[in-house]
Formats: structure tokens, C-alpha cells, sequence
């Protein structure tokens, strides 16, 4: 072969790497070929506000929950509304991981207090979560232990909690933050009775809510990093059911500042 013929070989390869490396790259320079970030919320007031500043480009029902798929800030986001309790997140979850392969989910959210240190407005990292409401102990499992997974508590993944609270820090400013334990079942709570069961034995929970914890197992059995936020809208005790209608909004809008602001350092 000519020196001439290898010249344009070697330059002809040059342009398709070129090519290629462009194609997988969006305006915003972020990768196009990884998988969609799945971001679950109970109600519309927790995922509306991202629904409405993503760029749609298809929505998907499956068992009745719109899957919102798109971008934002260059990055591919599916958000949906799962509804309220485990079961509801459950399938959830599992829907965004085997349906829409999603390379991590974050779960967005509002959450009673269980921590003296917080107050409604604050913010609560998850650590870990835990099913609070999960019994075998008369077959000889742990309070809470999901049999056969030897665990309590599913943890959440390092990186996510370290660029929430990034954002966090970055975005409302002031805002009280902690990082720890959610506590997830199916109920309301809001008697003291019900909160001191709750930290009498799990101990140290920050927050009460009732989806983290069945998506978080399902991350768990299916080895996909999750995290959950949750903005406090209530102290989960007697005046919770006047204060949740009242703070709802304000919480959950809260964390939809949190997000887009996370989203625009992926
Ligand atoms: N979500 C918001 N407040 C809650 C509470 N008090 N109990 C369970 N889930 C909640």
C-alpha cells in the first residue's frame, strides 16, 4: 500500500472516531448513551414541577403510573407519579428498571418528622431506609428485616447523597439538612404513640414516609444505586393532618429547586 493510500486511510479513521464521539455527546456536553436517571414521586405536587420544565419526549402508561421521559439540563430523566404507599412504589421501581433500564432512581418526596433536631422545611438525606412496619418476629427475623436479604436497612448510594447535598447546598441556601435513616410504611403517622413504637425499635429514623423504603429494597435486589429526599411537611404527630395540607406544597416544591439544581451537575 502507498504512503499516499495509508495517509488517507489513517485520516478517514480519524473523522469516524470524531463522529462517533459526537454522537453520543448532547449540546450540554453530558453522554447520551447512559441510561435515564428515574426520579419516582408519590403525588403530582412532588413531580409536577419537573414534569414541567423537562423537555417531554414520550410519557408511557404501565399499571396505570405516566412515565414522563425526556431531558433536563441534557440529562435523561423518566419522572412519574407512583401513587401512595409500598405497593405503589414497588411497582414502580421495578417498572423503571426492568422497562426503562434506569441507571439510578431518585425518590422525591414530603415526610413527617421523627427528629427533634428538625422541623417542617427541613430537608432529610436517606442514608438508609427501612420498612417500619415489616414483621416477622414471630418466625425469629429482626424487627424490620426483610427475610432472607439479612437486612433491615437497604443504604442508599454514596454518590447520589453527596450530589443532593451539593445541590442542597447550592441551591436553598439556610435550609437545615441531615443525612440518616427514613422510616417507610404503609400508614399515616401522626399520634406520638405511633412515632416513639417507630424509634423505639428502629432507633434512630429521621423522617416517616411511605415509598423509600419498598423502592429502596427493590434497587437493592436489583443492584441500582437510589437515594431519597424528602422535604418535612408535617411533625407526625396530633396537628399532622391540618399540617400536611398546609405544607405540602412548600415541601415538595422545595425538593423540585433541589433537584433541578442536582440535575444541572450530573
Ligand atoms: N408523609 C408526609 N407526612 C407523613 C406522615 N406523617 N406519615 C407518613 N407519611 C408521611
Amino acid at each position: 500500500m502507498k504512503t499516499r493510500d495509508i495517509l488517507i486511510i489513517a485520516a478517514a479513521a480519524v473523522v469516524i472516531v470524531m463522529l462517533c464521539s459526537f454522537a453520543v455527546h448532547n449540546d450540554s456536553g453530558k453522554d447520551d448513551d447512559e441510561g435515564y436517571i428515574g426520579i419516582i414521586g408519590a403525588m403530582d405536587v412532588e413531580v409536577d414541577g419537573l414534569k414541567s420544565i423537562m423537555d417531554v419526549e414520550k410519557v408511557e402508561t404501565v399499571a396505570g403510573m405516566e412515565y414522563y421521559m425526556g431531558t433536563l439540563h441534557g440529562d435523561k430523566i423518566v419522572v412519574v407519579k407512583c401513587g401512595m404507599g409500598k405497593v405503589n412504589a414497588g411497582i414502580c421501581a421495578h417498572t423503571m428498571i426492568n422497562k426503562f433500564h434506569v441507571k439510578c432512581i431518585i425518590n422525591t418526596g414530603v415526610a413527617g418528622c421523627l427528629d427533634s433536631g428538625l422541623d417542617i422545611g427541613d430537608i432529610v438525606i436517606s442514608t438508609k431506609a427501612l420498612q417500619h412496619d415489616f414483621d416477622v418476629t414471630p418466625l425469629g427475623f429482626k424487627k424490620g428485616e426483610i427475610p432472607y436479604t439479612g437486612l433491615v436497612e437497604f443504604p442508599a448510594d454514596r454518590d447520589l447523597i453527596d450530589k443532593l447535598h451539593h445541590a442542597i447546598n447550592t441551591s436553598v441556601i439556610g435550609i437545615t439538612v441531615k443525612e440518616g435513616v427514613i422510616c417507610t410504611g404503609d400508614q399515616f403517622i401522626n399520634t406520638i404513640e405511633q412515632k416513639e413504637r417507630i424509634l423505639n425499635d428502629f432507633g434512630d429514623g429521621l423522617c416517616c414516609e411511605m415509598e423509600g423504603g419498598a423502592i429502596a429494597q427493590v434497587c437493592y435486589l436489583n443492584d441500582v444505586p437510589f437515594v431519597i429526599l424528602r422535604c418535612l411537611s408535617d411533625d407526625a404527630e396530633g396537628s399532622a393532618p391540618e399540617d400536611y395540607p398546609a405544607f405540602e406544597r412548600m415541601a415538595a416544591m422545595r425538593n423540585i429547586v433541589v433537584l433541578e439544581h442536582m440535575l444541572k451537575e450530573f
